[in-house]
């Protein structure tokens, strides 16, 4: 019987929190998975930026990466890898390149999913290039920007075509104030989408692999209390929805890891934001929805890691968009993509291999969730952010909120 060893890779930025908790679970749950005769094991370790050759072979069999987005060095020596050595990583470099808000927003609406309608406008202006100035003569059309505001109707929001992280987002309530908005919008490509307001529910669903977890989310509260810690705030079919709209756009764009951002009006979910493919992660947003990040990204990362998931090197959209034409029905079509998103994930697998080999997590995650190790990885990121004041006291509050999760759902198991 020989041992094999499954290296993890973490590329990682300012991330604090949970590598430290993934890579202390992943130590005491010690692993030796039984796999065809020889025995699994798992080792973690942080990726380390520097030169590279192309043709250098890879040491990782699975990449978490969160730097894809913003650094490109990153981001290039994972194409490599993939590309040239069918490295596993979450999440795929091309489709976070390629498919910011505005292309999911148009995929989406092609699966008839309720985005709000949304216009692009041409910027307000531009930097000087040699051909700017012969091509917008030519062809850029005049338009009146309040008529497509009317058309939307108020409140409508502004908000960059490839947005993030709340940059660049306005409401707006008027023509006049959609007039200015434009205006101090510089050389940014926008978007003007109808609001959806008021809305009766906000949900964040994070996905990763298969996994799901639905978060009401109060985006007017201070950003420690932004993800709320009730949990019994849907209805199993409300969930059910929530939960397979963000598989199917976590399959559809090969994303692992992804939240999506939806509003709730009436009897109807509309999608706002959901190209956040290196969603928050930290533990001073989340924190009672943290100890349920760390074992779900441990548990989609072993599971990988273990079955030599391969890396699929391009996407495919057809059976989804023929899905779209097929089915008459808005619930017949989200359960047919469903269906795809959830062989996408192999979910019934997954579900085996968790069952047959990370039973022990559970017990691991309560134990490791009240320990002073887990209690140093909160503080270690409370510290890199605020003020020394303010430490000890927001290092209890996440504590205690992370002790809350212990106490109910995360209860140590009979
Ligand atoms: N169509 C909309 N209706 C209502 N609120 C919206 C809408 N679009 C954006 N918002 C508000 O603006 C915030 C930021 O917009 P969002 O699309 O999520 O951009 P970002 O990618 O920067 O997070 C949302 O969290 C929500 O509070
Ligand atoms: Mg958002």
């Amino acid at each position: 019987m020989a041992e094999i060893t499954r290296r993890i890779g973490l590329s990682l930025g300012a991330d604090v929190c949970w590598p430290l908790c993934y890579e202390a679970l992943l130590k005491r749950l010690d692993l030796a998975i039984p796999r065809g005769g020889d025995r699994l094991r798992f080792e973690v370790e942080r990726v380390t930026i520097e030169p590279f050759d192309l043709r250098q072979p890879v040491r990782y069999d699975l990449v978490i990466d969160r730097l894809t987005h913003w650094y490109f060095t990153s981001r290039e020596w994972i194409k490599k890898a993939v590309v040239m050595n069918d490295l596993y990583v979450y999440n795929n470099p091309w489709s976070i390149q390629a498919n910011e808000k505005h292309t999911t927003y148009c995929a989406m609406m092609r699966l008839g999913l309720h985005v709000p309608d949304t216009w692009m406008v041409p910027p307000k202006s531009y930097e000087q290039t040699a051909d700017l100035k012969p091509t917008l003569t030519r062809y850029a059309k005049l338009f009146d920007l309040g008529r497509i505001g009317g058309q939307l109707g108020y409140p409508l929001f502004m908000k960059p075509y490839d947005g993030g992280g709340w940059v660049g987002v306005t409401k707006i309530d008027d023509e006049a104030k959609l007039r200015q908005a434009y205006e101090d919008s510089g050389t940014k490509l926008m978007h003007l989408q109808a609001g959806v307001i008021p809305y009766d529910r906000f949900v964040r669903c994070i996905g990763f692999g298969p996994q799901t977890r639905v978060v009401n989310y109060d985006p007017s509260a201070p950003l420690h209390d932004r993800y709320r810690m009730d949990v019994d705030f849907l209805t199993p079919a409300q969930r059910a929805e929530l939960e397979n709209i963000t598989l199917t756009i976590n399959a559809f764009f090969g994303w692992d890891f992804n939240s999506c951002e939806s509003l709730l009006r009436g009897d109807t979910w509309h999608p706002i934001d959901f190209a956040n493919a290196c969603p928050d992660s930290q533990v001073q947003s989340l924190h009672f929805h943290f100890p349920w990040l760390v074992k779900a990204n441990l548990k989609w990362s072993l599971y990988c890691a273990a079955t030599k998931r391969r890396v699929r090197h391009t996407l495919d959209w057809e059976p989804y968009f023929m899905a779209a034409e097929r089915e008459s029905t808005y619930a017949a079509r989200l359960a047919a993509y469903a269906r795809l998103a959830r062989a996408h994930f192999e979910t019934d697998r997954f579900e085996e291999f968790c069952a047959k080999h990370l039973s022990h997590l559970d017990e691991v995650a309560w134990e490791f969730f009240g320990s002073q190790e887990a209690r140093d990885a909160v503080r270690a990121k409370v510290s890199a952010i605020y003020p020394a004041h303010e430490i000890e006291p927001f290092t209890e509050l996440f504590w205690q909120r992370i002790q809350h999760w212990r106490a109910t759902e995360g209860a140590r198991p009979a």
